[in-house]
Formats: structure tokens, sequence, C-alpha cells
């Protein structure tokens, strides 16, 4: 697949085949292209905790918020939970001032998605958790901060992507069972 064709097969997934797992040498291969990735300064400042035993898929599961816009549904939907989370933390160890490098983490969050995506898998970015909680059910060490989850899975949902309807808005929707994402156009983003 080329790198755009796999963009575009990368898109946020909320519903998983709970049958599928992920092995963790893969997981450990995704965080491999993590590594890779660039990095402020270099510092390489973030570490990556990985979630594959049920009892802590239960507590993640329990403690991520998803799809906020859809009100009509739970997402993902009973009995399709991801299989694996992968939880970005930033490591204090290195730079206690991590704030100023954050940026590093989406980065590291595309490569992730991306490796995962040309595996057969997917997922979805959560931002939506409460960092304390997850320190506290993941017992992570005082010097990891979690910054993005990353949760993951065989989605068996489907998502397309729209134009912006007339209105502007930007918010995703459901279509029956469909997943719906507008995006802007491409002439809108390119400053002229
Ligand atoms: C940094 C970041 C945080 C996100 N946090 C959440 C989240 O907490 N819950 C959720 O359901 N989706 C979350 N998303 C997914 C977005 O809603 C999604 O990317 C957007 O709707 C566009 O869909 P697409 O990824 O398929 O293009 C997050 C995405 C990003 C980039």
């Amino acid at each position: 697949m080329m790198l755009k064709d796999l963009i575009i097969a990368s898109r946020s997934y909320r519903s998983f085949d709970e049958h599928v797992k992920i092995s963790e040498e893969m997981l450990c291969n995704w965080v491999d292209c993590a590594r890779l990735s660039p990095s402020s300064i270099n510092l390489q400042m973030l570490k990556f905790r990985l979630v594959t035993k049920q009892n802590e898929l239960d507590a993640m599961l329990a403690n991520t918020r998803w799809a906020g816009k859809i009100t009509d549904r739970k997402l993902p939907p009973e009995g399709h939970a991801p299989t694996a989370y992968i939880i970005i933390c930033a490591d204090t160890d290195v730079i206690a001032t991590a704030e100023h490098f954050l940026k590093d983490v989406g980065i590291c969050a595309q490569s992730i998605m991306l490796a995962a995506t040309e595996a057969g898998f997917g997922g979805c970015m959560i931002g939506s958790f409460s960092p304390k909680t997850v320190t506290e059910v993941l017992a992570l060490p005082d010097n990891l901060s979690p910054r993005l989850v990353l949760a993951l899975g065989k989605p068996d949902e489907t998502v397309v992507l729209t134009d912006l309807p007339a209105s502007g808005d930007t918010s995703y929707y459901r279509d029956g069972d469909t997943h719906v994402v507008p995006k802007r156009t491409l002439e809108e983003l390119i400053v002229k």
C-alpha cells in the first residue's frame, strides 16, 4: 500500500473483533516505529506501556471516553472492545519540563497507528482519560506521566470520509452503522 492509502485507511475505529488478539511481539514492533520517529532535541522522552492483560484491558475501557459526539449508542459496543492499548507516557527522569516537548506524543502516536494499519489492525487515539486514574490502575512508576492512550484491535466497523456539509460542521456522525468523518478540502487548508 502506498503511504497515502495507508493514511486513508488509518481511521479512528471504535468497535473491534474481540476474538483477534494482538501479540506482544507485534505491539513491540509498532513501538519500534515510534522509537525511530523524530524527537524534539532528540531527547526521546517518551515511554510506552503495553496493555494486554484482561484486568488491565477492562480498567482501560472503563477509564477512557469514546466518541463524545455520538450519544445514541455506546462505543465501543458491548463485546467489541479493544484487545490492546499502548499508553504513551512522558518520562520526567529524562526531562522534568516535559511540557515543552509533547509534540513528540502525536508524532509517535501516528507512527504506531500507521504500523498497526499496515498489519491489518487499527484503533483510536484517546486523549479523554484521567492521567491520575490510569497511573493508578496500571501502577505506573512516579516518573511516568500518561499523555495519550492508543486503543488497538481488529476493527469491525466501517468508517468513511466525506466533505464538510454546507453548514461547515466538522462533527463526525453515524449513518446507520457507518461512521462518517467530514474532512475539510485541501483547497481550504492551503494558505493562499
Ligand atoms: C490527540 C487526539 C485525541 C483524541 N481523543 C479521542 C478521545 O478521547 N475519544 C475518542 O473517541 N476519539 C478521540 N480522538 C479521535 C478523533 O475523534 C478522530 O481523530 C476524529 O474524529 C477524526 O476521525 P479520523 O481519525 O478517522 O480522521 C482523538 C484524536 C486525536 C488526534
